[in-house]
């Protein structure tokens, strides 16, 4: 049974940010503490990179015990501006022994070879058997103001997947591939933070909390974990008293 969201609004994006690093230590040392790892999906987009900056400001995070992936990627070189890669890095990831960040190899010309490959790193790293899917420690997503997440669209043939972990999804409206984590491995995770920042998130965010509107980002519920959404007040602003 999925648990029920847990919902936290901030005044303000800093603070958002700010409880957001205090979840992410705080679910680094649990997790390094019971076993000695911290598994983590990062979130692409702009919304993330201040988070990675102040994590990466933070003397308490157990970098060389935290294991990063990336819940999608655009079809892009590493240091592309649009890559995910290539803003978490900078932000963040020069603090992390090398080894311990996978990314997507968004420079092969096939998109679907980059999923695949991708696909096989995680099965190689969490030792799965066919028909596992890993279980993160904590999976970050943002969320567009269309109410994707990850690079889960509307009406893009990812949403339908259900075997694979990583697939290469065809998104109209870049006229692009993306790579991106599935729902069942999103749904797999121990903990799911959503960050939603601004105005323009407001409607995609009162619909997935409170509205019937079956956007992507919606079904997003994690199966045996938790699920966390942080909100500035702008991206709350579409709520209820009653969610607030
Ligand atoms: C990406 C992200 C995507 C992002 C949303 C919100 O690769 O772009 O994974 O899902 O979280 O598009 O983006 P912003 O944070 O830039 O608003």
């Amino acid at each position: 049974m999925a648990a029920q969201p847990e919902i936290r609004i901030l005044n303000n994006a800093a603070d958002m940010f700010q409880a957001a690093a205090d979840e992410f230590a705080g679910l680094a040392h649990a997790a390094t503490r019971a076993n000695q790892r911290f598994t983590v999906a990062l979130s692409g987009g702009s919304t993330p990179k201040s988070l990675y900056t102040l994590l990466a400001s933070r003397s308490d995070i157990p970098w060389k015990q935290i294991y990063f992936f990336f819940g999608d990627e655009r079809h892009v070189p590493p240091d592309h501006p649009e890559s995910n890669y290539r803003m978490a890095h900078t932000a963040m990831l020069a603090h992390v022994p090398p080894e311990n960040v996978f990314r997507v190899r968004g420079e092969l010309a096939d998109a679907n070879a980059a999923a695949l490959g991708y696909e096989q790193s995680m099965r190689t790293f969490f030792r799965l058997q066919p028909g596992e899917f890993p279980r993160f420690d904590l999976t970050l997503l943002g969320l567009g103001p269309d109410g994707h997440t990850a690079s889960l669209f509307p009406g893009s043939a990812a949403l339908h997947e259900t075997q694979r972990l990583v697939v290469a999804n065809w998104v109209e409206k870049f006229n692009s591939y993306r790579i991106t984590f599935t729902y069942p491995v999103l749904n797999h995770s121990a903990c799911v933070l959503f960050l939603a920042s601004g105005t323009e998130k407001a409607h995609a965010l009162h619909e997935i909390l409170e509205g019937s509107e079956d956007l992507p980002a919606k079904r997003v519920r994690p199966t045996d974990g938790r699920l966390i959404w942080m909100s500035d007040r702008d991206a709350a602003s579409g709520l209820s008293g009653s969610t607030r």
